[in-house]
């Protein structure tokens, strides 16, 4: 099968068109890397030719309220027309659990437009809302920074490995569609604040993380549950602490080899 990963050079995509493409299928990243814009439409007809399957793991330059508005619901609208002028079969988008349940989240509000204008699209079609990845940690941490001290609300979060991401996410590309969502987490839960605070403190970060009841989440106000399923999801299998450990090993290995 075809499959074009729109977003194939990033932390997910590059994960998952690995994937696809030791499951045997032609996965083709596309990005502006690759003379793909989806802001724009530049380059979409040519790397839709011939696909079954788009997947769409791509994620806003900037994550400034306007501008990421308008980053989902153009590059989607795009995207979604170019897909039915190439008789695309199935569009797949990776989402955040929480989308619906956080208003005064810009971020949250250009991802709940770009479900939108997918579940309204002719195109069948399957949403994956994925919980914080690991490897977010310390976009979180330096977006609540004050000084030297990182104020976090002490609600849960459900973080998961971005390999699981890449490895669910992979699974639903090649199934069929959902016309739903289904919500991906991690196989344990945390307060914020103690994510954080683990994952900074590994790293010998000098911040300190305090649990702050008014701390904001890239400027909204979470509730205790916001960022955790509110149902059943599929689990990721990577523990916390062994993603850290081996991340740990892996940056000691290329400190060692540079
Ligand atoms: N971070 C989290 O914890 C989290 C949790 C749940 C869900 N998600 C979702 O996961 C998705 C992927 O996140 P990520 O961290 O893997 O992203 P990322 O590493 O920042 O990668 C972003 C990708 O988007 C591409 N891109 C940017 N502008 C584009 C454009 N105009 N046209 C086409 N492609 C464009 C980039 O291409 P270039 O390399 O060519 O610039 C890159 O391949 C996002 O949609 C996000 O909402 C994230």
């Amino acid at each position: 099968m075809k499959i074009v990963v729109i977003g194939g050079t990033g932390l997910i995509g590059s994960k998952l068109v690995r994937n696809l493409t030791e499951q045997g299928h032609e996965a083709v990243a596309a990005s502006p890397a690759s003379g793909v814009n989806t802001l724009t439409g530049e380059g979409l007809p040519d790397v839709l030719a011939g696909a079954s399957v788009v997947v769409d793991v791509s994620n806003s330059p900037s994550f400034e309220t306007e501008a990421v508005m308008k980053f989902f619901t153009t590059s989607t609208a795009n995207l979604l027309a170019a897909e039915a002028a190439a008789g695309v079969t199935h569009h797949v988008a990776l989402s955040v659990v929480g989308t619906d349940r956080l208003p005064d989240s810009g971020y949250f509000l250009a991802k709940l437009a770009q479900e939108k204008l997918i579940k309204e699209s002719p195109i069948p079609y399957s949403i994956v809302h994925a919980t914080q990845f690991f490897e977010f940690g310390k976009g979180i941490a330096d977006a609540a920074t004050i000084g030297n001290t990182v104020h976090l609300a002490p609600v849960l979060v459900q973080p998961m490995a971005a390999d699981d991401v890449a490895k669910a996410v992979g699974k639903v590309a090649v199934g069929s569609p959902l016309n739903g969502t289904i919500d991906i987490a991690g196989p344990e839960q945390f307060r914020l604040d103690e994510f954080i605070r683990h994952g900074l403190s590994a790293t010998n970060d000098p911040r300190e993380v305090v649990a702050d009841p008014e701390g904001r989440y890239f400027g909204a106000k979470l509730a205790q549950r916001t960022l955790v399923p509110e149902g059943q999801a599929q689990i990721g299998e990577t523990y916390f602490k062994d993603w850290l450990d081996r991340s740990l090993t892996q940056n000691a290995s290329a400190a060692k080899a540079n």
